[in-house]
């Protein structure tokens, strides 16, 4: 995701915010820029696309930047593609205020027309530029700018981290607060904000983290902050203890770590845009009902835990939709004739949008009439840019070469949009839909309860790390969700291991079960918990160890057959490998600290392959 970081004090300000920019390069961005105030020349502002090298270059190459008061960004494109224009800073249209914003101002289009009718001309394609253009609007109503601000809050529906500099008050900043992290760092004659430790810790350890809903006034004599209602706040002050290197992974030993750890936050950024007053609308879709009714069945395309993500899809898009769902490995799927015509619905889902074969399977469909849906992560990217249409997970990057917040999110998102089009074709089930839109609500806080309490995935890999083989089983959902927990354990501590539909293993399999063998039984299909049930007995009568994973509410099923039990709590079944791949993650990565594997950069593979 984007990063933030102010300042205000006497240094000049370029190089406090470069510097501090470069601590944040590790989140991931595609663009660049910095903005200063000062008495004499107002607001000047540079930035670019491209890294923070480009972006010194230019600085470089011109007069420079002056001023004691200033703020800088990093931005990973979601509303517009990465360019000049669309990075931040964003300037309003007679330059009195510079911006720069993290999250997603869902009503930006609302805001913009009004603008536009207002007679205001806009740049950039971004959101974040209405936050701009907004507040100059209201500064024609309030000479006070903390006035401005709030009346541009009150406006404003979505997630912000926002920082603000005016032209007209060059000695400090506003920042502003909803769902995006902002912190607030105490100098001697000096103050910051960050949208992460990382990006000020070299001046100062004493900072105090924002909340959602309050203001914040920087000036170099101190930090003001005020909630929602503008009554005056005491924060409270932290002392940051660890060092630079462990900070550009947020104070996490690993970013899959960090990344597991981001995904109810991921989550809502997916949902949330998408899910109003309990109805899904994706209004970024240009599919008419005419079209929808046309597609007689949808093919998934995809490779690795995106391909996954594709089977889990299967059983939810054909409960849903009643049209036969085919999930196509993208390496095979351009081999193998596809039967694609005009009546077909392909979607391509990549995390990176650049993986080869899930390009070059999208051409092959497209050429055959299909109509191409990508779910994407990465904004801008080819498989997004050649599709008909694009469905963003606004995951936020993912460094980690074993994915974990992409796979949640596009998971969440297929959901979302089999539910969507099913409601749209007239075929939802009422109850279903408001089941699972209700749950969608509540996922993301219920996946904080999963991982919550990491310990006995540590104590697993303690127990387990040494073994050779592991199985995984499970039916339906529960098999789907088995090929992505296998693969996460390969993946990252190259533990031999398998997984298999629990229904399969009497045909072969089982004869690899011996006394002490791993098993990880997944068992969080409530329809079919009996016969997941007597697969466990059927393993455990041949010595094999069971690792079970089951909801709150079939907890009381297992007792006593498997070795060890998990329960994570109940949401609508469609959703539940959304909960259920949490403990499969967190189990792969402990066993692989265990065996001393490089987590991050697992031996042989890369994060986005370019290669057939
Ligand atoms: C690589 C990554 C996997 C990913 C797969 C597909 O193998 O290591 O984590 O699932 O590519 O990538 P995509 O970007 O298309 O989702």
């Amino acid at each position: 995701m984007c990063g933030i970081v102010g300042y205000t004090g006497n240094a000049p300000a370029v190089p406090v915010l470069l510097e501090g920019l470069e601590h944040l390069e590790y989140r991931g961005y595609d663009s660049a820029g910095v903005a200063v105030v000062s008495r004499d020349k107002g607001l000047q502002i540079q930035k670019c696309k491209g890294r923070l090298r480009t972006l010194r270059e230019k600085l470089d190459s011109l007069p420079p930047l002056e001023g004691t008061v200033g703020l800088g960004h990093t931005r990973w494109a979601t509303h517009g593609e990465p360019n000049d224009v669309n990075s931040h800073p964003h300037v309003s249209q007679n330059g009195r205020v510079a911006i720069v914003h993290n999250g997603i101002i869902e009503n930006y289009a609302e805001i913009k027309q009004f603008l536009l009718h207002k007679g205001v001309a806009f740049r950039s394609d971004t959101d974040s530029e209405v936050v701009a253009q907004l507040l100059e609007y209201c500064f024609n109503d309030h000479s006070d700018p903390l006035d401005a601000v709030y009346a541009v809050l009150d406006r404003l529906e979505g997630a912000y981290a926002l920082v603000i500099l005016c032209a007209d008050r060059p000695d400090m900043l506003i920042a502003a607060r909803k769902d995006a992290p902002l912190l607030l760092g105490y100098g001697d004659g000096e103050s910051f904000i960050a949208s992460d430790a990382t990006a000020i810790i070299a001046h100062t350890r004493d900072v105090a983290y924002m909340e959602d809903g309050e203001v914040a006034v920087l000036t170099r004599a101190g930090i003001q902050v005020f909630d929602q209602y503008r009554r005056p706040v005491e924060k409270e002050h932290h002392t940051i203890e660890w060092d630079v290197s462990a900070a550009e992974k947020g104070g996490y030993p690993h970013f899959m770590f960090k990344e597991i750890m981001e995904q109810p936050e991921a989550l809502r950024q997916t949902i949330s845009p998408r899910l109003k007053g309990g109805e899904l609308c994706f209004d970024e879709l240009p599919l008419t009902d005419e079209k929808l009714r046309s597609f007689d069945r949808i093919y998934l395309v995809a490779c690795g835990s995106s391909y996954h993500v594709g089977m889990v899809g299967k059983y939810n898009l054909e409960r849903f939709l009643r049209l036969p769902v085919e999930v196509c490995l993208a390496s095979e799927f351009r081999y193998s004739a596809p039967l694609v015509d005009e009546r077909s619905l392909v979607i391509v889902i990549s995390q990176s949008g650049e993986t080869l074969d899930s390009m070059a399977a999208l051409r092959e469909a497209k050429g055959l009439g299909g109509y191409i849906l990508a779910i994407v992560n990465v904004v801008g990217s080819s498989i997004a840019r050649e599709a008909d249409a694009v469905l963003y997970t606004w995951a936020g990057p993912e460094i980690a070469v074993a994915t974990t917040k992409a796979y949640s999110t596009q998971l969440a998102l297929l959901t979302m949009f089999g539910l969507w089009m099913a409601k749209r074709l007239g075929r939802a089930d009422g109850a279903d839909y408001a089941a699972v839109t209700a749950e969608l609500e509540l996922l993301p806080g219920k996946l904080e309860k999963v991982l919550a309490d990491t310990g006995i995935y540590q104590y697993l890999g303690s127990q387990y790390f040494s073994r050779d083989c592991v199985f995984f089983i499970g039916r339906n959902l529960d098999y789907a969700l088995g090929l992505e927990g296998s693969l996460k354990l390969k993946e990252i501590s190259y533990l031999h291991s398998e997984s298999y539909a629990a229904g399969e293993l009497k045909h072969g399999t089982i004869s690899l079960i011996e006394p002490g063998t791993l098993v990880v039984a997944l068992a969080t299909y409530g329809a079919l918990i009996d016969k997941a049930v007597s697969n466990i007995v059927e393993v455990r009568s041949r010595g094999a160890e069971v690792v079970a994973l089951t909801t709150e509410s079939l907890a009381g099923k297992l007792e006593g057959i498997a070795t060890y039990t998990i329960a994570i709590p109940d949401t609508h079944p469609a959703l539940q490998p959304n909960l259920g791949v949490a403990p499969l993650q967190l189990f792969a990565y402990y066993i692989a600290l265990q065996r001393g594997c490089d987590i991050d950069k697992p031996k042989n593979l890369a994060k986005s392959v370019t290669v057939e």
